[in-house]
């Protein structure tokens, strides 16, 4: 089931057309979950009679993917993203996966959404785990929060999580390539065509302790990942610091001179990153509505 496409007042065009243009090479380069994380998270709807997922800002689908290939026994699955072809690209991830489940692709703006339908879960209908991943940075999470009080069962858990990037990795590898980066579109971090990066003005943290969502526990993840340097300009595509609109007509000058410090960088012919994936996990005090 999908949304009914069409101009949704409470859409972000700016970011629909970020996203829009990495979204199929962004489900090729992005790194997934952790499998330790995946498991916090299918550990939170067990037990759950007919558990619901709510993925905001799902983009290429990672998270249900991930729930969906862990085992988790998901009854519906409500993917949401302002970008269509994110959706798109999450649609064909997951429907090999979905057996029995349901799936909604609801293409609005994560606070602007409300379900279309009566989702399954009677008595108590709704999701029981509202997942961001990567993207509440992208969101009024104010209102993102409002939303997920008004639609969560009782008990339900909120998920933030994420990992960082490539800009903000502290190695001597993802230092030089930064500054290259720099070299080419200013010393501002760049978030797309027409803006710079500006710092989430409050911590999730902060957020959350003034949501229903109060009572938040800290789960961090460290995790080694590998990448070959073609398989880094590939991920440079997908983000809003580095796509290759931002370079105009210098993006293959860029890639020739990335693609050799890369190799120089490179240790048996591969870059290694040390991440950190942290999941804030959030719920009502005493389980509350
Ligand atoms: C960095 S991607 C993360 C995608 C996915 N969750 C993952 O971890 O791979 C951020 C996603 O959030 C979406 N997005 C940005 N702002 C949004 C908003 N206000 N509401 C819903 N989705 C949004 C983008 O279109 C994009 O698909």
């Amino acid at each position: 089931m999908t949304y009914p496409y069409g101009p949704l007042p409470d859409l972000y065009p700016e970011q629909e057309a970020l996203f829009a243009s990495a979204a199929a090479t962004y489900a090729r380069y992005r790194p997934g979950l952790p499998d330790a994380a995946v498991r916090l998270l299918a550990d939170v709807l067990r037990g759950r009679p007919s558990p619901v997922l709510l993925d905001l800002g799902t983009g290429t689908g990672q998270v249900p993917l991930a729930l969906l290939s862990a085992g988790a026994a998901l009854t519906h699955i409500e993917a949401v993203d302002v970008s269509r072809q994110m959706l798109h690209q999450a649609s064909q991830a997951l429907h090999p996966f979905l057996g029995d489940c349901t799936l909604t692709l609801a293409h609005a703006a994560a606070d602007a959404y409300e379900p279309l339908a009566t989702l399954p879960g009677e008595p108590d209908s709704g999701p029981d785990l509202i997942t961001c991943c990567r993207s509440f940075h992208w969101m009024n999470g104010r209102a993102v929060l409002e939303m997920a009080d008004r639609v969560a069962t009782p008990g339900a858990a909120v998920a933030i999580m994420g990992d960082g990037s490539l800009w903000t990795h502290e190695a001597g590898w993802t230092r030089a390539l930064r500054e290259m980066i720099q070299q080419y579109l200013g010393s501002e971090r760049r978030a797309g065509a027409r803006s710079s990066y500006a710092e989430p003005r409050r911590s999730y943290e902060e957020d959350l302790a003034d949501s229903p969502f109060s009572d938040v526990t800290e789960h961090l993840f460290p995790v080694t990942r590998t990448w070959m340097p073609e398989e880094v300009l590939g991920y440079l595509r997908t983000t809003s610091f580095a796509a290759e609109k931002l370079f105009a007509e210098r993006h293959r000058a860029f890639e020739d001179e990335a693609l050799a410090l890369l190799r120089a960088h490179a240790v048996d012919g591969a870059l290694v990153e040390e991440a950190t994936f942290r999941v804030l996990l959030a719920r009502r005090p005493g389980g509350a509505r």
